[in-house]
Formats: C-alpha cells, structure tokens, sequence
C-alpha cells in the first residue's frame, strides 16, 4: 500500500518532525533518524534473543541448561561494537554541536531581546521589529539577551534553541534554506503568558531582502506550511546600530574617560578592545567579546585592565536593552 501511495524513504524517515528549514535542519535530522534506527535495530535484537531464548528454552522442553560461567569471545564482541558505535555518535554530534553554535564570520548579527512575553529584534541598520526578518541563503547570528527572567529562543523548523539569559548575551545561529514564515517559541517557562512569547522568522528572498532594507513593502510572504499574509515594515531605521551607539556614548559622557581612537584617558580607549586579548591588574588575561564589554560597562569593577585604577562607577540601569546593544555595536566597530 505505502508503496503504490508513493512511498518514499525519505517521508517516512522524516515522520514525526518539523519541517527542514536551514542546513543545520538537515544534518540535525540525519544524526536524529541514524539514533532512531540504531535504537529500533538494538530493541530487535534484544528483544528478540530475549524472545526466543524464553520459547526455546521454556522450562521442561529441552532440559537443564549446563552451568555457563562466562565467554570471552562473545564479551569482547558485545563490549566492543556498542563502544564503537558510542564514539561515532559522540563524534558525529561533537561536529554537529560545534557547527550549531559557531557562526561563520561572515554573518550578518541580529539583536535579539526577550522581554515577558515578546521578543525584540534590533539590525545592524538601527531597525527594530517584533518578527525576525532574514534573507535566504545567508547566516544570521542572533546575540541574545533578556530583560527580565530565563526564556530560551526555539526555532523548531531550524533546530535551533538557546537559552536567553538576564544580564548577559547568549548566541545562535542559522541559514534559512525555505523562503516563508517559521514558527519562533519561547521553549522555557517563563511566567503566566509563556505560551504566547511567539514571534516568526520571515526568511525573504534577495529581492524581498533589499526592498525591506530599503523600507519598502514586501508584498507576499508564504508560511512555509501554505498560509499567505502580507508582510509590512514594522519599523523605519533612526540611524544604524553604530551611530546610535556613538550618540548614546556622547551623551552619557562616556568619552570624558574613554576615547575612541587609541588616545589613553583616565579609563583604556575603546580602539581595538573587541576581539583582542587584554591584560587585567591580578595577571589574568580576558578575551574582550560582547560579554566583556557589557560587564564592563555594567560592572566596571570586576575586571581591572592592567595600568588602570578602579573609578569607574557603575553604569547598569542607565541604559535600555536596545540602547546597551548599540553601545556594545558601536565599540566593537572599533577594531
Ligand atoms: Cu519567555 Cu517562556
């Protein structure tokens, strides 16, 4: 019957499953089927020794079973290829994990914020929207962080799911490979409305992608179960993520101490600080990434740059979520 109804290995694999939307999707699902199918294997054999073990050596059909101690051989068998087997799947989703959680340099980053209960997406051109916006074909890391309380950012058509955490920016990413809406979840309780924390991927062709950038209207956009709506620009850029970042860092007189060109002031300059590897007053050395930065501004006095005192005062609460990223943006400009 499945075979005169079309019958195809690859439906039948892919049952039970959301639809494969990025290239991750993909790789993540092989790994996926090949537990399945490993798994259904070993309950047959199992199962099935266990089975005709118990019909064929029933009590009064063939006699007392002589005393068996042990068996080398079969021991080394039964210890060796599960052990094998354990190191390919090790391996395999060893490579896989490394590949979810490492973007490609070339992505374009995405803001993300998760606030009870919505999410907020900030791009690199200073626009914000509360559905994600994406071009096919292209990574897009999302550097994520919440306002509030745990939420964890789920795109179940992209296999993809990261904690999104207060006080400190998380990161994922994707390349779309199926133009249309995805379904984005927050997939960590997070109060009386966590159900409703939803928003869409919207991935859009290349034309779609420039004419959104321009702050043009996009027309239709499929869900990529069949749906249409229209999808509108929610919102005008004001100025791009590093503009908005130098204006903020102007008026909260961050560059009294901190300047933007190399020039040491009463704190460290800001030039070159993202990506490089500083040397702190107890010895240590920090990698300056986005978590740096932010604790920096936030906690200035956890770590000490070597050659500096510790006067800074505190700058958590002076700056929104949004605000705080184009202040990180703006500094990791400054390579
Ligand atoms: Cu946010 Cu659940």
């Amino acid at each position: 019957m499945l075979i005169s109804s079309g019958f195809s290995l690859q439906d039948v694999l892919q049952t039970g499953l959301p639809l494969v939307g990025s290239d991750v999707a993909r790789h993540w699902d092989m790994l996926y089927h090949f537990l399945t199918w490993l798994s259904i294997v070993f309950f047959i054999i199992v199962v099935g020794a266990m089975i005709y073990f118990a019909v064929v050596y029933r009590k009064g059909r063939a006699g007392n079973t002589k005393y068996i101690t042990h068996n080398h051989a079969l021991e080394a068998f039964w210890t060796v290829i599960p052990t094998i087997l354990l190191l390919v799947i090790f391996t395999w989703g060893w490579f896989l994990y490394k590949d979810m959680v490492t973007a490609p340099s070339s992505a374009m980053e995405v803001k993300v914020i998760g606030k009870q209960w919505n999410w907020t997406f900030q791009y690199p051109d200073g626009r914000v929207s509360q559905d994600l916006y994406a071009p096919i074909g292209q990574p897009v890391k999302m550097l994520m962080t919440s306002e509030d309380v745990l939420h964890s950012f789920f795109i179940p058509n992209f296999r993809i799911k990261q904690d999104v955490v207060p006080g400190m920016y998380t990161s994922v990413w994707f390349e779309a490979t199926v133009p249309g809406k995805h379904q984005i979840y927050c997939a960590e309780y997070c109060g009386g409305t966590h159900s409703q924390m939803l928003a869409q991927v919207v991935v859009l062709s290349h034309e779609q992608w420039a004419a959104w950038q321009r702050g043009k209207d996009i027309g239709n956009i499929g869900r990529a179960g069949g749906e249409v709506s229209i999808a509108k620009v929610e919102s005008k850029a004001v100025a791009s993520l590093v503009d908005q970042g130098k204006a903020l860092m102007q008026s909260k007189g961050c560059i009294a101490c901190h300047s933007d060109d190399g020039t040491n002031k009463i704190g460290p300059s800001h030039k070159g600080v993202y990506g490089s590897k500083i040397e702190m007053a107890d010895g240590s050395v920090v990698e300056a990434d986005e978590n740096y930065i932010r604790e920096s501004i936030e906690k200035p006095n956890a770590k000490i740059v070597k050659g500096y005192n510790p006067v800074m005062p505190t700058y958590q609460g002076q700056f929104s979520a949004l605000e705080l990223n184009a202040v990180v943006e703006y500094i990791k400009s400054l390579r």
